[in-house]
């Protein structure tokens, strides 16, 4: 019964055949969704009043209910996780039931990571309703929440049951939220894809057909980087262009200057210049993206005031692993390469460039 004493006691847990968390992303009009089980729609004031009454004659559940969370990424906290588990409990959903995030990122975020913890676990639906969540936020997995210490650090990878890409609801969405979006569509361009960018240089995002053009061309390029690394473990890491020196700025402006996606823009112009003196990019590849950004209107460039004390912030990011900066840098147009091999004079010497704007 008992194994003789000194023998080693080892007993291994195969996971290797995980399920299959893979799922479909329809980009166009919504015609009919059903859950058949409960479900709960997360949605903000904003969103609900210009919008539900689109969706809702659309979404048949055996019982559905809305939860309805303040506007803003400073509600995307552990304290408004707790109101929805409330609000979850108080209607009994149970391990079946079904969350359908509503609205823009925070609340595909935050929708996302309760759903990963209601009961170990529920199935969740994103609706994207701004640009920026419908090119990248819905799509991939990535939930989380906002704390003292800083922006998503608390999450998990917890993939949506599907995703309902409707363009219908960038009608009503503000110019400087749709550009924000165009930075993130321009940086799938510049890392994946040079035909799309060379398309987007031509093209201009004006009207619908191009707009759903430009979203299936970022979500299929984000979905054949997640289907390969799920769990960021490498290649994922590209989709982070721009966003080491972004997160910097945002964190510098306390995140009241700049939207995510124009702070984005002008971190792709800093790894540009650094890809530069790498030697991975030509001025002309340079200048390209950079007109581009600006064809939008988007920002470009920021003041460093301090280029040592920006540098030092690089060692607050989540993503800096053992005192290692890592880089994602444009190799060309359509390719890139992730470093951790850049001296710090070299990156310092980039900011200094950026001192005066
Ligand atoms: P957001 O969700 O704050 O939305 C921006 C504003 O637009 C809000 O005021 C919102 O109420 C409003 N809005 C939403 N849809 C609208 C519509 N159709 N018409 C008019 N107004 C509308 O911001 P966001 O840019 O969508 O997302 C930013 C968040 O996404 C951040 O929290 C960021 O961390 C997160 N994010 C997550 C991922 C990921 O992979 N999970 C990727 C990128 C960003
Ligand atoms: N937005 C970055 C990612 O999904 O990995």
């Amino acid at each position: 019964m008992y194994k003789k004493v000194g023998e080693r006691m080892k007993i291994h847990i195969n996971l290797k055949k995980t399920e299959d968390k893979s799922y479909d992303i329809l980009i166009d009009s919504i015609k009919q969704i059903n859950i058949p089980t409960k479900a709960l729609i997360v949605t903000n004031p904003k969103v609900a009043g210009l919008h539900l009454n689109y969706l809702l004659p659309k979404l048949q559940a055996k019982e559905l209910y809305i939860a309805t969370l303040p506007d803003g990424e400073e509600y995307k906290t552990l304290k408004y996780v707790e109101f929805l588990l409330d609000r979850m409990f108080e209607h009994r959903l149970d391990r079946k039931s079904v969350l359908v995030a509503f609205g823009g990122g925070v609340i595909g975020d935050i929708t996302g990571f309760t759903a990963s913890i209601y009961q170990r676990g529920i199935e969740f639906i994103q609706i994207p309703t701004t640009l920026l969540s419908q090119v990248d936020a819905s799509v991939g997995g990535k939930t989380g929440i906002n704390n003292r210490f800083g922006k998503n650090l608390v999450g998990a990878f917890w993939q949506p049951k599907a995703v309902y890409i409707d363009p219908f609801f960038l009608s009503t969405l503000p110019k400087r939220e749709f550009l924000a979006g165009i930075a993130e569509i321009i940086k799938m361009a510049v890392m994946f894809d040079r035909e799309f960018f060379e398309w987007l240089e031509t093209h201009r995002l004006d009207d619908t057909e191009k707009i759903k053009y430009a979203i299936k061309r970022s979500v299929e390029l984000k979905a054949k980087v997640v289907a390969q690394d799920e769990k960021e473990k490498g290649l994922r890491a590209s989709l982070n262009y721009g966003h080491t020196f972004a997160h910097v700025i945002e964190n510098e402006t306390e995140y009241k200057k700049f939207l995510h996606g124009e702070a984005v823009a002008i971190g792709m112009v800093m790894a540009n210049r650094l890809a530069q003196k790498k030697g991975l990019l030509t001025p002309q590849e340079a200048n390209r993206v950079l007109k581009l950004l600006k064809e939008y209107g988007l920002p470009t460039c920021y003041e460093v005031k301090d280029p040592v004390k920006f540098y030092e912030q690089f060692f607050l990011d989540k993503k800096t692993q053992e005192s290692k900066i890592k880089f994602v840098l444009p190799k060309g147009i359509g390719d890139f390469v992730i470093t951790a091999d850049i001296k710090k004079d070299e990156v310092i010497e980039v900011l200094e460039e950026f001192k005066r704007c």
